[in-house]
């Protein structure tokens, strides 16, 4: 049962029950409207239902209306005085969490809805002042859940089709309705009604600007910056983390329901850990792309404050700002370094890390992690304890056929120029060493040449002149690539899945 239903059921068992007083605990003031309308039309009552804009209304005999001057406590106890087992509802409250004039006569027209078997709702997000509160029942009617934004989406769906290009299908309907998680029914129209005015139909490649509507509801955070990835983004490789990835996807965009009762999780959180200038940050905004998922990078250095309680505050902030905006990625670039900000021996470091650790385990919304690493020395164990990372994977230099396919990738793009198989057999052997970075150095570099002296020859030689000029971060690092790889082979996933790691 959705969260609507549940919450409409307990509304209609309150009335029938003449609970005096039931607050629907909503910032959806139109949805609580359409319950009440919904309970009015099942148990044949009439509601009254009080706005400001629109005064006192009858939500089952359209057309009736009473003008109360913005005042509707008066007319609301003359009611519960004349009638018996009247319901009436506040669309709009004035502020009730406290001891005031207002309540104290909220609370006197309890008294009376008391006395005549009557029911007053009260619709408002606000707190309610404890001596009020006694009188009633609250329940709290959620933002429509998954299932009913997919209903909502399909049917939006079917009613433009017949005059709108329509492209989306079944699973676009899912995700459509996956990213848009934490919109009202009434946003999730005007997102939908505006996309589909301004491109005259809803387009497959609509999907990916929903997600990025989301980071527009909520007051920016100032560690978390949101990252443009653009969608043809190409990544080289790593042909592991790629399958990974890609089956993943699924079981992240999964429905709730169809993960607990195979007692699943959604994918958290993964590690790239690795050789610098290999793909550890590209793959970060890979995983965006693929997923079409907004993508926000987390300053967690920015999060230590020296004042006490702040760190705890700000990323109490940040935090809350991710669950807000799920589905999302979000992108901790070289995390040993911001740890390191947080370690130096005292107790907010270690505290805020804390936090953050505890968010990674149990938070439920879905926000994946993707955390880059260049040293492994530096980082705190407890952040390799079970059930934080979903895995680790290891970045490594490219193998040869990642270094022949990198070296297409950058020919065709910078140079208009793919080598023949022969010569980038022989390109590949003379480049071993290199990183991926290191190689689009090289490429690109000619490129400049050519583009500053047309005469310039593209061809294997002279990109092999290139490669013998530059010094590989092999040869720079050798040490350092030792230990990382020596720790990679032991506790991560390779990422590229090659047997041939370190060989040519
Ligand atoms: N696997 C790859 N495929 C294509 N280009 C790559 C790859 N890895 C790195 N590059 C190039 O090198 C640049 C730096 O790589 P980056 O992902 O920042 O490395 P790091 O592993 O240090 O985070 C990228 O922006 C991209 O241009
Ligand atoms: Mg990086």
């Amino acid at each position: 049962m959705s969260n609507y239903e549940h919450t409409r059921e307990e509304v209609k068992n309150y009335i029938i029950a003449r609970v005096p007083l039931v607050v629907i605990d909503t910032s959806e003031r139109a949805r609580a409207e359409k319950l009440l309308r919904s309970i009015a039309a099942e148990l044949s009552i009439d509601i009254s239902y009080y706005t400001d804009a629109k005064q006192v209304r009858s939500l089952s005999k359209p057309g009736v209306s009473v003008n109360v001057d913005r005042d509707p406590l008066p007319y609301v106890a003359g009611e519960f005085s004349h009638k018996r087992r009247a319901t009436f509802a506040l669309g709009d409250c004035r502020k009730t969490g406290e001891d005031s004039y207002y309540t104290r006569e909220l609370l006197n027209t309890v008294y009376l809805a008391k006395e005549s078997l009557g029911t007053l709702i009260l619709i408002t997000p606000d707190s309610i002042w404890p001596r009020l509160a006694r009188f009633g029942m609250l329940v709290r009617l959620d933002l429509p859940d998954l299932q009913e934004r997919k209903q909502q989406i399909a049917a939006f769906v079917k009613d433009h089709k017949s005059r709108f290009r329509i492209e989306w299908t079944e699973p676009d309907i899912e995700y459509a309705a996956a990213v848009l998680s934490g919109f009202s029914e009434v946003q999730v129209n005007n997102i939908l009604s505006s996309t589909l005015v301004e491109h005259e139909g809803l387009q497959r490649r609509d999907l990916s600007n929903l997600a990025n509507q989301k980071s527009r509801l909520y007051a920016a955070v100032p560690s978390i910056h949101p990252v443009q990835v653009s969608e043809d983004l190409t990544v080289s490789g790593l042909r592991r983390l790629k399958e990974w990835l890609e089956d993943k996807r699924k079981i992240f965009f999964a429905p709730e329901e169809t993960l607990r009762a195979r007692d699943l999780e959604p994918p958290r959180a993964i590690l790239l850990l690795g050789v610098p200038g290999c793909g550890k940050s590209l793959s970060a905004k890979m995983v965006a792309s693929v997923w079409r998922l907004p993508l926000f990078r987390f300053d967690l250095g920015t999060v230590y404050d020296k004042y006490v309680g702040e760190s705890e505050k700000k990323m109490n902030d940040a935090l809350q700002f991710l669950d807000n905006v799920s589905p999302c990625v979000v992108w901790v670039d070289e995390i040993e370094k911001a740890l390191s900000v947080s370690d130096g021996g005292n107790d907010v470091g270690r505290r805020v890390l804390g936090q953050f650790l505890f968010w990674m385990q149990e938070s439920r919304s879905r926000v994946f992690l993707v955390a880059t690493a260049n040293d492994i020395a530096s980082l705190p164990p407890e952040l390799f304890r079970k059930g934080r990372f979903s895995e680790l994977f290891f970045v490594d230099l490219p193998n040869r056929s990642e270094r022949r396919e990198v070296l297409c990738q950058y020919c065709g793009k910078a140079l208009h120029w793919i080598p023949e198989p022969r010569e980038l057999d022989e390109l590949a052997g003379i480049c071993e060493g290199f990183s991926y970075a290191d190689i689009e150095y090289a490429v690109k570099g000619l490129a400049e040449r050519l583009l500053l002296d047309p005469d310039t020859r593209v061809d294997a030689d002279t990109l092999a002149e290139c490669f013998d000029k530059q010094i590989p971060y092999s040869k720079t690092n050798a040490e350092t690539l030792r230990a990382l790889r020596a720790w990679g082979a032991d506790r991560a996933i390779h990422a590229s899945g090659s047997q041939e790691v370190h060989s040519t």
